[in-house]
């Protein structure tokens, strides 16, 4: 059985993110794969603090993370799973706080100081990214234009290059009305959770099979 692990960059358990999480989870379940999702707001830990103790000559820790806290469980099942999924909605032009926390402590011990920087990760793990974000495509492919590069650029060096999966325009509030939002309109919001969420929802399935297909080989 193909286990992967999804991580959710979100606060929300029961929004956007989440429900594309759930969604690629049921596409590798219905491939016959095992998914976990992880909400990474519950677990207790920080970015990366340097300490080095992954780069050390002939250290203990040399190629893992050492530091202990919440995540380490976590980073313990890299190299017993198959595939990594990182899903985080977009705050201030880029992923989460969190996600990107959890991106540093993820990469950065399997990357060496060499030249070519080589992965020492365990596996060449399958890796896909889910994004939601408030703006329109259009505007993203605007405002971000290579943000996501970035973002994914140490999972790619590490791992595989991420498959991209986006929910634009998301419904951002249960009630429009309670809140101060002008720049948007509720109505146009509500059609696009409506019509598009949908297929977005489809595209994260479609790529939770096809991440164990691929697996697979
Ligand atoms: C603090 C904060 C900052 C945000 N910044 C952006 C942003 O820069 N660009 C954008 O498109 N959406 C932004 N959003 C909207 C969220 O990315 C969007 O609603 C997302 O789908 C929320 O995911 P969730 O429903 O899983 O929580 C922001 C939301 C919050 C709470």
């Amino acid at each position: 059985m193909k286990n992967i692990i999804i991580l959710n960059g979100s606060p929300r358990k029961n929004q956007n993110t989440a429900k594309m999480c759930e969604s690629f989870a049921q596409g590798v379940k219905d491939a016959g794969g095992e998914a976990e999702i992880i909400n990474l707001y519950d677990i207790d830990f920080k970015g990366c603090r340097s300490c080095f103790a992954c780069k050390l000559k002939g250290g203990k820790s040399f190629g893992r993370c050492a530091y202990p806290d919440g995540l380490t469980p976590i980073l313990d099942k890299i190299s017993a799973i198959d595939g990594i999924v990182v899903a985080s909605p977009i705050y201030c032009s880029d992923v989460t706080g969190v996600t990107r926390c959890f991106i540093e402590r993820l990469t950065f011990p399997f990357s060496e100081y060499k030249e070519g920087y080589p992965s020492i990760a365990p596996k060449r793990l399958k890796t896909a990214m889910i994004y939601t974000m408030n703006v329109s495509e259009t505007l993203s492919n605007q405002m971000y234009p290579d943000m996501f590069d970035k973002t994914e650029f140490m999972i790619t060096t590490v791992f595989e290059k991420p498959v991209r999966i986006f929910a634009y325009d998301t419904y951002q509030f249960n009630d429009y009305d309670k809140y101060v939002v002008e720049v948007f309109d509720k109505n146009e919001k509500l059609k696009h959770k409506e019509e598009q969420f949908p297929k977005d929802l489809q595209k994260a399935y479609e790529a939770g099979k096809y991440m164990i297909k691929s697996i697979e080989g």
